[in-house]
């Protein structure tokens, strides 16, 4: 019996998606804990890659369950369009997925909202995906938002009626011209779908299956610098993307915690604004950018390239309470004759191994240290010892410098492309 976490330890597409699928074997139950559809989560086998949205990353899988915990919030219209696809792959949805009738409703009014926000602040944009998810999760605290389970309620339509006025009233004041009804239609008609599934109170069936001794593995959204609270505010996600959200977006109690999976690029990549102390401007970031393919997997936005940046990555370690690492990418590092870490920030002169409070508007200086790259292709490795030396010793630096051990190596998008260095099942 065991609840282990899988989450992103940087600013989200670290390839949790991938993890999940080539882990979900040995796991009864997939969950996920917050985020919506801005998430994009990848995964390749038998040449087809899927991107999913909502959806937990275990649905491939035979024998699997796949519930979307209370935390997440979810768009009936996108969360159709994935199911859709899914069935009809044969994959069967009905039986293995399962919502949470706590889970909160994006509107298309919180997608407007959102759309509204970033349009008036200009500029300083966050560079939200646009899927409403700010406004959204603004409703569930504010004590507005509409549930999923509130859809099999007489006076479901009323409600929804009285939501939408009060955003009417928001978007006027950001004078934001609209025109609602062809995604109100949609979004009605999204609901038989999301009726059609098993809509469950999770937070007792998930701690049903704990007792009865099953493995449950939560799926994160997002990364820890996207954290609403930890991250670099405000250019952050609007939910708990660190471990303490898993015993909240689940209603798992934080003692179930076994594992704790934090997973990282071999580089730094963010897509949206905010700061980025390692980000690169010139020529090796395009290279990253070009060998990583790191365009967004939800908005197909460019992502920033950078080297990793070690201050960061220890933040997120000692708030996820990490016990082991999953290194990604590192194929994307072949060819180039040095490699930068960050091990410091330089700020005003002074050296700093952790980000400060208003690294927003700091001028950070990264201090790097130089390792040695590596130039041969290890994307048909199958073992630890057919990769270089140089690709070791950075492993054995960054295991030394994390006090963690990297458990998992992937050299490639495909399920098969991981190397496990430690017995799963
Ligand atoms: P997620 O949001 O954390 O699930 O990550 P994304 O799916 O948004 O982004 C990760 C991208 O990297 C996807 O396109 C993956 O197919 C790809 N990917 C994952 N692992 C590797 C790897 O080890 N090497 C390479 N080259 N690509 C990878
Ligand atoms: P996965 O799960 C990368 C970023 C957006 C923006 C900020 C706020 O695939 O790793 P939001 O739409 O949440 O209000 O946007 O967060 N962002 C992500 N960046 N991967 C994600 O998810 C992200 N989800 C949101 O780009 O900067
Ligand atoms: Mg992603």
């Amino acid at each position: 019996m065991a609840l282990d976490v899988l989450l992103g330890l940087q600013w989200g597409d670290e390839g949790k998606g991938k993890i999940v699928d080539v882990l979900t074997p040995n796991y009864d139950v997939i969950a996920r804990f917050q985020g919506g559809p801005n998430a994009g989560h990848t995964l390749e086998f038998n040449n087809i890659k899927h991107v999913l949205h909502t959806i937990p990353s275990g649905i491939f899988r035979e024998d699997t369950d796949n519930v979307v915990g209370n935390g997440v919030v979810i768009d009936p219209i996108i969360f159709e369009e994935e199911i859709k696809k899914l069935q009809a792959m044969d994959v069967d949805v009905n039986s293995k997925l399962f919502v949470s009738k706590k889970a909160h409703l994006i509107l298309p009014t919180h997608r407007l909202l959102d759309a509204a926000s970033e349009k008036a602040k200009g500029k300083d944009k966050i560079g939200s995906t646009l899927k409403g998810i700010g406004p959204t999760y603004m409703d569930k605290t504010g004590r507005n938002g509409l549930r999923v389970g509130d859809i099999l309620a007489a006076d479901f339509d009323e409600r929804y009626n009285e939501l939408v006025e009060k955003h009417k009233g928001l978007l006027s004041y950001y004078e934001f011209e609209y025109d609602l009804s062809e995604s109100e239609k949609k979004w009605f008609a999204s609901l038989e779908t999301l009726k059609s599934l098993n809509l469950i109170d999770s937070e007792h069936q998930l701690n049903n299956d704990l007792k009865q001794g099953k493995n449950i593995l939560a799926e994160g959204a997002q990364g820890t610098l996207l954290d609403i609270d930890f991250g670099s505010y405000p250019f952050v996600t609007s939910s708990n993307t660190i471990t303490a959200g898993t015993c909240t977006g689940l209603g798992i109690a934080p003692n179930k915690i076994d594992n704790i999976i934090g997973i990282f690029k071999a580089y730094c990549t963010r897509v949206g604004s905010g700061p980025f102390p390692t980000e690169l401007f010139d020529e090796t970031g395009e290279k990253i950018q070009k060998l990583g393919h790191e365009y967004g997997a939800t908005t197909g936005r460019p992502r920033r390239c950078g080297w990793l940046d070690l201050p960061a990555l220890k933040y997120a370690i000692m708030i996820n309470g990490v016990t082991e690492l999953s290194m990604m990418k590192a194929d994307v590092l072949s060819g180039f004759d040095t490699l930068k870490v960050c091990t410091h920030y330089s700020i005003d002169g002074k050296l700093y191994d952790y980000m400060p409070y208003d690294i927003i508007n700091a001028k950070v200086e990264p201090v790097y240290i130089e390792l040695k790259g590596w130039h041969e292709d290890i994307t048909a490795a199958e073992s630890m010892d057919e990769l270089p030396e140089a690709l070791h010793d950075y492993i054995e630096f960054l295991e030394k410098e994390l006090e963690l051990p990297i458990s998992i190596v992937s050299v490639g998008p495909n399920r098969k492309q991981t190397l496990l260095r430690k017995q799963y099942a």
